[in-house]
């Protein structure tokens, strides 16, 4: 007997794009949700600023939008995906409105139906007040409200700590036919159990890969469990040399990841060396709203070239007042670490904080593999080009979700074939790991020579240094992978180790510096690279023609 299918859908992941998608289909079809950690926990959680929007279309315009993505994509944004998630900005709003999203509105101003209007600030890159937010909690307060519904569907199932370790596709079990994913083996974290689990279609929402560098603004899950899944399936992944680094987090041994927004500049914070002089305006006409690779790369320079260990930011111009109810959680977190930035500058350093890359896929989220989808940070749709536009990411998870629902909603229909059955995970040949220093020590030193040889600026032969580090370590982590049990931590170290690679053979591969990667090497923009992402073929494949024709 063949096993049950379980889900006609498999969402993995429960962040802003996993929930939204599950919540758009989820009266059409039996939804499971699989989350690594407690359902919450993702990087959507801790988003900040807000969801970029054009809802004011008197002073704002799409137009206006679409230009500032493509200005800050530094000439690589897919011009159909802009204009789609833009445009649809103001619908996924209200529909987040619907769900119970109490986003911040403007005192005093009221739309002609009589509705408060929403409260817009303002972040770097973006020409108009056009950043819908919940106070300076936009992520808590989005998450908060798509898990209580998501908990109340009778059609939602949530699995939590269910770590998903790799895709079983029909090619993988030698099956005849067109290849395409029948579902995914899972490790239950508490158990310690690996299972099969199919589905119909299964869609990656993992979020992105920052924490393949010591430093990030990222919470523990964003270790490109996605992007390396999908790679090993057969697909194809784009652009992963455009790891963007967020300005300002908090520089405090006790704040671990902490941001602090942008819109924090939005609002008129300066950045400042620490003998009190602004530094922004020698480096960019737009000052401290330059777009964040610009802002990143200039305080980065400052630090390194005066042996600073961080730059200051100070809003403290501004009432406290307005301070403390613009951005509280800001304001609470920097007074628990001793700093009241309604009186003093705060320290901050870059740190990483985006994949602009990942998981190559069309308008509707499909991937190169039948019945695979990819949605959020861990797709890579051509929105953000060589530098996402800050506030674009939420908006990309929500406006993805709902193509990539309708796109499933049309393909449920049952094909009439038996699902096949899957088999069980082999643990003939794997005992219990007696050393696990290997795994604490590799992670340790990945993350801190990617932070040092393939961060905010970089040379060949620092990304040559690192290609050789990272050759040694996956054939390490590989065998480790073949002789023991797997655990969360190997099967994460093996993904990011894959990213790691991935990233550096895309940087080498791009010979100039464009948007969020900077070599010294070649510091300039090259014409010759303009308009050309860089695809990675996966390893099944010997030549782009082959993966073609497959
Ligand atoms: P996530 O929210 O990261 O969720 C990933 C999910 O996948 C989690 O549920 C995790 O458990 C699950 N998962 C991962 N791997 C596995 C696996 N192997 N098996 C099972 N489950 C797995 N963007 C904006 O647009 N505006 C902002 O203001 C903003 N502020 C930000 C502030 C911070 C501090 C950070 C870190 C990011 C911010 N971003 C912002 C970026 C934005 O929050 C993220 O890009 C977005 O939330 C990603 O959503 P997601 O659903 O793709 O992934
Ligand atoms: C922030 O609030 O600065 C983060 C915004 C983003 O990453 O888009």
């Amino acid at each position: 007997m063949p096993p049950p299918v379980v889900a006609d859908v498999i969402v993995i992941g429960s962040g802003v794009a996993g929930l939204s998608l599950a919540l758009r289909l989820a009266d059409r079809a039996r939804v499971t949700v699989l989350a690594k950690g407690i359902v919450s926990e993702g990087s959507s959680l801790y988003a900040q600023g807000g969801v970029a929007a054009v809802v004011n279309q008197a002073e704002d315009s799409f137009e206006a939008h679409f230009d500032d993505t493509l200005q800050a994509g530094a000439g690589l944004c897919h011009a159909d995906t802009v204009e789609q998630v833009v445009r649809r900005g103001p619908e996924v709003i209200t529909w987040l409105q619907h769900l119970g999203v109490p986003f911040t509105t403007d005192h005093g101003r009221y739309a002609e139906n009589g509705s408060a209007e929403l409260h817009l600030t303002r972040e770097g890159g973006h020409s108009h007040r056009r950043v819908v937010h919940a106070d300076d909690a936009t992520g808590r307060a989005i998450e908060t409200a798509l898990v209580r519904r998501a908990r109340a569907h009778p059609g939602i199932t949530l699995l939590e700590h269910q770590l998903a370790i790799d895709l079983i596709t029909a090619a993988k079990l030698g099956l005849a036919g067109v290849n395409r994913c029948l579902g995914l083996y899972v490790l239950d974290k508490r158990s310690g159990e690996v299972a099969p689990l199919a589905a119909r279609h299964v869609v990656l929402a993992t979020g992105g890969a920052s924490k393949v560098y010591l430093y990030t603004s990222n919470p523990d899950t964003s270790t490109g469990d996605g992007i390396a899944m999908a790679w090993r399936a057969g697909c194809r992944v784009g652009n992963m040399e455009f790891m963007q680094f967020h300005p300002t987090c908090l520089y405090h041994p006790r704040a671990k990841s902490f941001l602090i927004s942008e819109a924090v500049r939005g609002e008129g914070g300066r950045l400042l060396l620490p003998d009190g002089e602004p530094f922004m305006q020698a480096y960019d006409p737009r000052g401290e709203l330059a777009s964040r690779d610009i802002v990143a790369r200039a305080i980065d320079y400052e630090m390194k070239r005066r042996g600073l260990d961080h730059v200051n930011l100070d809003i403290s111009q501004q009432p406290a007042d307005f301070i403390k109810t613009h951005f509280p959680t800001i304001y609470r977190r920097c007074l628990e670490l001793g700093y009241d930035m309604t009186r003093e500058p705060i320290p901050v350093v870059p740190a990483a904080h985006y994949t602009c890359g990942g998981v190559v896929t069309d308008l509707r989220g499909r991937t190169d593999l039948d019945r695979l989808y990819a949605i959020g940070e861990c797709a890579f749709t051509g929105l953000h080009g060589a530098n996402r536009l800050a506030s674009n990411s939420l908006l990309e998870c929500l406006v993805f979700a709902e193509a990539a629902a309708e796109d499933i909603a049309g393909r449920l229909t049952p094909d009439g074939s038996a699902a096949p059955a899957l088999p069980g995970w082999d643990e003939s040949r794997v005992t219990d790991a007696d050393e696990h220093v290997v795994v604490s020590h590799n992670w340790d030193e990945l993350r801190r020579f990617m932070w040092d040889y393939v961060g905010i600026v970089r040379t060949t032969k620092r990304l040559e240094r690192a290609q050789r580090r990272v050759e040694m370590l996956s054939e390490e982590i590989h065998e480790y992978y073949r002789n023991f049990r797997v655990t969360n931590d190997l099967i994460e170290l093996r993904n990011l180790v894959l990213v790691a690679e991935l990233i550096i053979r895309s940087a080498l591969w791009r010979k100039e510096s464009r948007g969020l990667h900077y070599t010294r090497d070649y510091p300039e923009p090259d014409p010759r690279y303009a308009n050309r992402d860089t695809v990675l073929i996966p390893p099944l494949f010997a030549t782009a023609a082959e993966f073609a024709n497959a």
